[in-house]
């Protein structure tokens, strides 16, 4: 299974805080966002990764995470000229794609929680085994800003609406999505909406018209937090910031993921670790390494 991580976007929401930087390169406490949704890659054990984004902020990724070389991945990246909609990065995506089937996530999109490594597995079992689409639902209390997944009385998934003014049920659809090869086809007969562009919301319907849509709901000891909004930025890094400093494990470290997943040795970490050592991100590199932290 191939990975593709969108970045792209203006971030006008979050202006003036994005007017010369890309959202996904914000901080979340001590890392740039981008590692967030990386890592959930990572932890499903996806090693082939294509990052979109913009022709400014492209350069500035590949500075960032290079050829992914350091971390035992592979990195490619593509630029997306103008922001065409978010399923556009399946037909931009579609050599990297190949034959094989697409994890695709929102640069923007921060997931944690003990269940997530099992949801992801389930979801990666589900498209070797059946095919077709696997999507998730999360619990929000204001879902109008989200794709919004609408259940009829036998809790049977009857249609997905994008921003919706009168929303059908509270749950939104969070930025990850698994799809088969299909969905380069499907995305290329994609029409843009009112907005002007090709919406994953349609691609997910498509999928629902073909009766291959999973929708797995997700449960509230997940947390999918939102950086949406300066407001939502502090709370997450707050979030963030709470549960290091309790446990002394970090969240979406992508060097500890890449070392338990076998990526890269303990020499590597320990390397990585050495370069970062002023901070307390390298110390934590190096004490994993040391084998101080289990
Ligand atoms: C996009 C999708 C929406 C989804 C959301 C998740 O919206 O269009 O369906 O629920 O991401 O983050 P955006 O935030 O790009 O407007």
């Amino acid at each position: 299974m191939k990975g593709i991580i969108l970045a792209g976007g203006k971030g006008t929401r979050l202006y003036p805080m994005t007017k010369a930087v890309s959202k996904q390169l914000l901080p979340i406490y001590d890392k740039p966002l981008i590692y967030y949704p990386l890592s959930v890659l990572l932890l499903a054990g996806i090693h082939d990764i294509l990052i979109i984004s913009t022709p400014e902020d492209t350069p500035v990724y590949e500075k960032l995470l290079g050829s992914g070389g350091t971390i035992g991945v592979n990195l490619s990246y593509i630029v997306q000229q103008y922001p065409r909609g978010l399923a556009d990065a399946f037909i931009l995506g579609e050599r990297h794609i190949g034959d094989d089937s697409v994890c695709l996530i929102l640069g923007d999109n921060v997931f944690y929680g003990q269940d997530l490594t099992r949801i992801l597995r389930a979801a990666i079992k589900r498209m070797d085994e059946e095919g077709g689409a696997t999507i998730f639902g999360y619990p929000v209390k204001d879902v109008r800003s989200f794709g919004v997944v609408e259940f009829d009385r036998e809790h049977k998934v009857v249609s997905i609406e994008e921003k919706p003014t009168h929303p059908k049920s509270n749950y939104a659809v969070p930025g990850l999505y698994f799809y088969d090869n299909r969905v380069i086809e499907i995305a290329k007969n994609v029409k843009p909406s009112a907005r002007g562009e090709i919406e994953i919301t349609a691609v997910n319907n498509a999928y629902l018209e073909l009766g291959q849509l999973n929708v797995q709901l997700m449960g509230r000891g997940m947390a999918w937090l939102d950086t949406g909004t300066p407001e939502g930025i502090l709370k997450a890094a707050e979030y963030v910031e709470a549960v290091q400093s309790r446990q002394g494990f970090y969240i979406s470290c992508i060097e500890e993921i890449a070392w338990r997943r076998g990526f890269i040795d303990t020499e590597q970490l320990r390397k990585i670790g050495r370069e970062l050592k002023m901070t307390d991100y390298g110390q934590y590199l190096i004490s994993l390494a040391e084998g101080e932290q289990q």
